[in-house]
């Protein structure tokens, strides 16, 4: 076992593990603390100083779950952006290279919890900085527990036992998925996915407000406008600054979040302070 320490990133929200390398497979004991973490800090962990390969990504990955593989799942529309020889690795930039973009720019630059429209969501993510601006470009996190936690109790009552829709054609309207899609509306309407408004997380077994504003469409128990006035108000409520954790990048951070319990947010502020690119995987349920 290597020697882990931890410290809390904000109130009850987020933690950074150290004395871990990452360039080398993990022993099962180290496997179990990171699990366990990441089930205790609300599903942010951060790991600074991780120079990995893409090889020692997929290996990390694949300690929480299925790694998800364009081959197999990825939406095709995005199958481009998934880096050549390494199908689990998706690139998040704004570099082109010879005019070809390296990776998806803008990627998540609204709040939501990453496809949420698929009835086999991924359990989370893990983003490695390779190239990070001299300013901006942060990441947030919502840490929806909190937002449950912190609604009244005929609140809790109303929404306990509410479902949502949540679909990428509402992606298509609200956020930068307009332009992938666009001409390709038949691909996005066929994807969507019903949850509870409140779902209780499978490993922590604790509620979290389940609703966002990049993917959610409706409660389907409402009426258009009843929905619309609730998911406004859950919207404005779950991105207090109370339940939130800002992440600034260092150079090879590796960060990983639980989107069963978290929403996030990417800041597109940064493009005049150079350029930003990350490997993301994905963390498929056990
Ligand atoms: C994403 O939503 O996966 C992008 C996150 C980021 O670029 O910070």
């Amino acid at each position: 076992m290597q020697k882990l320490s931890s410290r809390s990133l904000a109130p009850d929200f987020g933690m950074e593990i150290s004395g871990i390398d990452f360039s080398k497979p993990l022993e099962s004991d180290d496997i179990n603390f990171i699990r366990n973490a990441w089930v205790k800090a609300s599903g942010v962990l951060l790991f600074r100083g991780q120079d990995i390969t893409p090889q020692d990504h997929v290996r990390l990955t694949s300690y929480f779950g299925g790694v998800y593989d364009k081959g197999a799942t990825a939406n095709p529309v995005l199958a481009h952006y998934y880096a050549d020889g390494f199908p689990q690795i998706y690139r998040v930039s704004n570099k082109k290279i010879n005019g070809k973009p390296l990776g998806r720019e803008d990627a998540g630059t609204y709040w939501h919890s990453d496809s949420a429209w698929d009835p086999a969501q991924p359990r989370g993510s893990i983003l490695h900085a390779i190239e990070i601006p001299s300013a901006g470009g942060d990441t947030m996190f919502a840490n929806m527990y909190q937002a449950y936690d912190a609604l009244s109790e005929p609140m809790k009552k109303m929404l306990d036992g509410l479902t949502a829709e949540h679909s990428l054609a509402a992606a298509v309207l609200r956020t930068s998925y307009a332009k992938e899609f666009s001409g390709k509306l038949d691909e996005a309407s066929k994807k969507n996915a019903i949850w509870p408004v409140v779902r209780t997380h499978p490993y922590s077994g604790r509620k979290a407000l389940f609703v966002n504003p990049g993917f959610t469409a409706r409660i389907l128990e409402l009426s258009q406008t009843e929905s619309d006035v609730v998911l406004e108000l859950l919207f404005k409520h779950s991105t207090s600054p109370e339940f939130i954790y800002r992440h600034s990048w260092q150079l090879h951070d590796v960060l990983m979040w639980d989107n069963y319990c978290n929403m996030h947010y990417a800041v597109a502020n940064y493009k005049a302070h150079g350029d930003r690119f990350l490997h993301r995987t994905t963390v498929l349920p056990d």
